[in-house]
């Protein structure tokens, strides 16, 4: 016989044989969204198994309210319920156990266990508490749980507007996140290749300035994918028209003396040379020196090292090469820096001839300090026009030099809200796609100074209304510090043991197991864990529309029919010219 919610059975250590007797297929509905299931036979601090009825059937449906549920499903949850405690718990794994394994002889022969990560706590109202204060014990009666008892809790944050999917098992319920706790204690969307990050990062956009129109997000672009032009030149958006602003890494320029000292080191100065450290020491005074003298024409005397203010790369390459070549005594004695500095004249020289280099180095525009607000104008959107979304693409900006570029967008987004007197008024997103090229985890790379800037931002960001979104497929390789600071986690696809591991020990110990259910997902199918979902939930991602330009190439129909030949002459001069 069925037992529902009507009578409690009353708690018990061991089950009795006559609550096993009990079978799925005599399931008597009644329209009561709570059937009995199952019975716990493990209670751990982080976990719970437990036994599920004997089934004379394959296919274990029961009937919940009007709807159909498939009683453990993966991703659907249960309530315990005991003493008047009721414990919301996410079945997360599937044990089939054969007879050998348990104590109790069994009528089918095989039972079914399920493994739960416990939730919250669920009052008489029917209101959602995270945590559990008080644990059930083996033996408490699992029941299905309704879809009109689960909307109250998924839909939390309903007034917000801002859906970003829903439950495959119920498409009626839409998971709504808390955008506050999701934008302002950052976030990072993980997955490996193909898994959907880039369209959960679309669909999330879209949905984030459809429901509430003064956003302002910066998305760094790594591949086009977000805005690009197709063939006969006509630009494309994963954002509507009006909306976004598209803007190319290289147009913004971002001069090279908007650059903090730190990064100014790690583009000019090998931190493993023997000599660096006079070399860091040199170009400090050197700088120094000459931004005071732009300083005091804007008629400010107070500066430090890092102050936004335009000197000239000709006139420091003449300091370091008058220390270079200094002698004393009338030409008779060398001076102390003599020769020190040949190693770091050359590399500068080589990266002023780069032209890849053209558009940080020598600024067509920005070459003067009154203009770095019509910089910060575009950057932020408040340009002309004006938009939500500012799309940074840059993919035109060479593999080598992107990351310096990154760093420059991240601090500048920081150091405009950390000046800004009304930045809580005015919280802005820094969105980073592909965020492990540039916020390398590794200390005492090329990148120290990316680092150093995105980590800043992880850790002081929230102070100042800087939010940040981190999106990997390779979260090891990623700042764990920034990563660490992430108050949500977005997970789609990851199959690849160690990653999980790793995200495993990033996200709240207690939906840490969670992450065993990562390899299971579907393409754009997520897990969201954290501050900004109101439980953990195993949820499809919305397409977004209009989609980014992520597709994977067709192998099959290009191979077929496509190309038969191509501009060859055009691929060796767009190379030769470093631009796409
Ligand atoms: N939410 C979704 N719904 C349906 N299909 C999706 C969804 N997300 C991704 N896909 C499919 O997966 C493909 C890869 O997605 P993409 O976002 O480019 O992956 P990633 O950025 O993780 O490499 C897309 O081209 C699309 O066909
Ligand atoms: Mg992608």
């Amino acid at each position: 016989m069925l037992q529902t919610d009507k009578t409690e059975p009353k708690a018990a250590q061991t089950m009795s044989s006559t609550e096993l007797s009990a079978t799925l297929d005599n399931a008597q509905p009644d329209n009561d969204p709570n059937v009995l299931i199952g019975h716990l036979t493990q209670v751990r601090g982080d976990g719970f198994e437990a036994r599920l009825l004997p089934l004379d059937s394959d296919s274990p449906v029961v009937k919940v309210g009007d709807h159909e549920v498939l009683v453990g499903q993966l991703g659907s949850y249960v309530s315990i319920k005991q003493n008047g405690i009721r414990t919301l718990a996410l079945v997360f794994q599937d044990i089939e156990k054969s007879e050998a394994d348990n104590s109790e002889p069994r009528s089918a022969g095989k039972s079914r266990s399920l493994a739960l990560i416990p939730l919250g706590e669920i009052d008489e109202k029917g209101s959602f508490q995270r945590g559990i204060r008080s644990y059930p014990t083996t033996g408490a009666a699992v029941y299905t749980v309704g879809v009109d008892e689960l909307k109250p809790i998924f839909m939390k944050f309903r007034g917000y507007r801002f859906n970003l999917g829903y439950i495959p098992t119920h498409p009626s319920l839409a998971v709504s996140l808390d955008p506050s706790a999701l934008f302002g204690r950052h976030f990072a969307i993980l997955g490996q290749s193909g898994s959907g990050k880039s369209w959960a990062v679309s669909s999330l956009v879209q949905r984030a300035i459809a429901a509430m129109p003064n956003a302002h997000v910066i998305l760094l672009d790594l591949h086009g994918e977000y805005c690009w032009k197709d063939d006969q030149g006509n630009a494309h958006s994963a954002f509507k028209p009006g909306t976004v602003r598209a803007i190319d890494a290289r147009e913004l320029e971002i001069p090279y003396w908007l650059m903090t000292f730190s990064e100014l080191i790690d583009l000019l100065i090998d931190r493993s040379d023997d000599g660096s450290s006079t070399q860091i020491a040199f170009l400090r005074e050197a700088l120094y020196v000459l931004k005071k003298k732009s300083a005091l024409k804007l008629g400010i005397d107070n500066i430090s090292i890092d102050s936004p203010i335009y000197f000239s790369l000709a006139d420091l390459y003449k300091s370091f090469k008058n220390a270079n070549e200094q002698r004393g005594d009338f030409g008779k004695k060398q001076g102390a820096l003599f020769g020190q500095f040949d190693e770091f004249l050359v590399k500068l020289q080589s990266k002023l001839s780069d032209t890849r280099y053209d558009f940080l180095l020598k600024p067509k525009h920005r070459n003067n300090s009154e203009s770095l607000s019509g910089l910060l104008r575009d950057f932020v959107g408040l340009g002309k026009p004006k938009s939500q979304v500012t799309v940074i693409d840059l993919s035109p900006v060479p593999f080598d030099v992107r990351p310096g570029v990154s760093a420059q967008i991240g601090r500048l987004a920081f150091e405009f809200n950390y000046w800004n007197p009304r930045n809580r008024e005015f919280p802005i997103l820094l969105l980073c796609e592909e965020a492990h090229a540039y916020i390398p985890r590794e200390s005492g790379s090329q990148y120290d100074g990316t680092r150093k800037t995105m980590e800043r931002i992880a850790k002081e960001g929230r102070k100042y209304g800087v939010g940040l979104g981190v999106v990997t497929q390779r979260p090891h390789e990623l700042s764990e510090t920034v990563l660490s600071q992430c108050g949500t986690y977005i997970c789609l696809r990851i199959t690849n043991p160690d990653d999980q591991s790793y995200v495993r020990d990033l996200v709240p110990e207690s939906e840490g197991d969670l992450t065993n259910t990562l390899a299971a997902l579907g393409r754009g199918e997520a897990v969201v864990m954290g501050e900004g979902a109101p439980l953990p939930i195993r949820f499809q991602i919305y397409r977004p529309d209009p989609e980014p330009n992520s597709s994977d190439v067709d192998y099959h129909k290009h191979w077929k029919d496509g190309l038969e030949d191509l501009d060859v002459e055009n691929i060796v001069d767009l190379w030769r010219r470093q631009g796409r």
